[in-house]
């Protein structure tokens, strides 16, 4: 387990980091609203120098930006109705899957299922201020 506390403008050198050391497999976002987890995918999404525009997929179940990185926000569907939708195989596929409001819950089923996969829990300290605690499985 790793911790950072970073500044918005701290925050690329921990993204460039993750992004080049890990590079296919799901990374779980937690932490409560505003704590930074859409940031943290339009970071990434940025230094893999993809142009498109980054959006929490509310009310759609996933994003794609290019054909190998992909958005997932589980706050309105909950792990279950998920899961009955056929996201464990779309996680499986091959690229880089970010999943807000993942849980422990996900990340036990995806390593029952052998799906690489680690969590970035943020916490925000202050205004200008988050924690990132990174935990591989
Ligand atoms: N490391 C950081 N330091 C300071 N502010 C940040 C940081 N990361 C994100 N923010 C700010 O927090 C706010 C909420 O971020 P957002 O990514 O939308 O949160 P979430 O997706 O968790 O609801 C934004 O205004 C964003 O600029
Ligand atoms: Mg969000």
């Amino acid at each position: 387990m790793r911790k950072y506390l970073l500044s918005l403008e701290e925050l690329d050198s921990l993204v460039e980091n993750i992004v080049e050391n890990f590079n296919s497999g799901v990374i779980i976002l937690r932490g409560n609203l505003a704590a930074g987890k859409t940031t943290f995918v339009k970071r990434a999404v940025k230094c893999m120098g993809i142009d498109d525009e980054v959006t929490s997929p509310t009310f759609s179940l996933q994003h794609c930006y290019t054909d190998s990185v992909f958005h997932y926000d589980m706050y309105n569907h909950g792990l279950e109705h998920f899961i009955s939708l056929g996201m464990l195989e779309e996680l499986d596929k091959e690229g880089l899957h970010f999943v807000e409001w993942g849980d422990d819950e996900l990340a036990e089923i995806l390593n029952s299922a052998e799906i690489k996969n680690m969590t970035i829990t943020i916490e925000k300290i202050s205004d200008d201020k988050r924690e990132y605690t990174i935990c591989t499985h």
